[in-house]
């Protein structure tokens, strides 16, 4: 059992917020279609497709799209924005393809939401065809994330975690070399690892706000804190990246991916 139960429940807040956070990862989606030479019939699962973004980018290209994700909401969004793809709500590490069913499986920020994220890279390289390509990105390090602003200030605002919780946050996968480990693990040979930046800007925090609440570990952190608590550590994780007119721009935000030969 995975954790598409929990986190379905906590992506579903907002698919339209969520949609316009996350057009604003575009720069790594594109710089992993790239990595995977994806085009005209190529057949990609978006695995945790979230609102479609890189879906409707994949087919663009032409490629063929299939896309699965925990949130009914966010794959109802999909469904709309790529009327020839096919989604499905599923959970990322149970899939429900037969082997060999995809040239390229694409996880964009997703496999550390899963429950074991090797069992997740474990599917991807089950439902890749032989000779296809499984890429994964997430957040890089914190020294080039200007956003960990915002997450060092909702994390100031919660309660400490328990001692036997499970280490976790945004940067949990993000060490040097630990994401490309958990491709070992699960069997995959990394041939290519790149980054891409993700500027992230607002026109004034209403706006900022607006897209935030759609993201489930906000979503999450609201059920434990309240909502204008965790909307005052939002602000005060901006702060230092406002400027005079409230407009409100992380101009670093270096995502990483790994690519890997199934
Ligand atoms: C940060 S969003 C990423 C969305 C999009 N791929 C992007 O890069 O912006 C994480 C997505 O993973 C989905 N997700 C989380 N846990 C999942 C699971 N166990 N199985 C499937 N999808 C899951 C969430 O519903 C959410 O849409």
């Amino acid at each position: 059992m995975g954790s598409a139960k929990v986190q379905g429940a906590l992506w579903n807040h907002s698919p339209t917020g969520w949609s316009i956070q996350e057009r604003l990862h575009t720069p790594i989606f594109e710089a992993m279609l790239d990595a995977t030479d994806v085009t005209s019939g190529t057949r990609i699962l978006d695995a945790g497709c979230g609102s479609g973004t890189a879906s409707v980018l994949a087919a663009a290209r032409g490629a063929k799209v299939t896309g699965i994700d925990a949130a009914d909401g966010l794959v109802t969004f999909a469904s709309k924005a790529v009327p020839a793809g096919t989604f499905s709500v599923s959970d990322i590490q149970e899939l429900n393809f037969p082997n060999d069913s995809f040239e390229v499986v694409f996880a964009a920020n997703a496999v550390q939401y899963a429950e074991d994220s090797v069992a997740a890279l474990r599917e991807f390289k089950r439902v890749c065809r032989k000779g296809g390509m499984v890429v994964c990105s997430l957040f890089g390090p914190p020294e080039g994330i200007d956003y960990k602003a915002v997450f060092a200030a909702v994390k100031g605002a919660m309660p400490p975690p328990p001692a036997d919780a499970k280490p976790g946050g945004p940067f949990a996968l993000s060490g040097s070399g630990v994401l490309e480990r958990l491709f070992t693990k699960a069997g995959l040979d990394v041939v290519k690892t790149g980054k891409a930046n993700c500027p992230f800007s607002y026109e004034n925090f209403d706006q900022k706000w607006e897209y935030s609440v759609g993201a489930g570990p906000f979503q999450g952190m609201m059920k434990v804190i309240g909502e204008s608590a965790l909307k005052e550590a939002i602000r005060q994780g901006c702060e230092g990246y406002t400027k005079e007119d409230g407009s409100i721009v992380f101009p670093t935000n270096e995502f990483i991916y790994v690519v890997a030969k199934a």
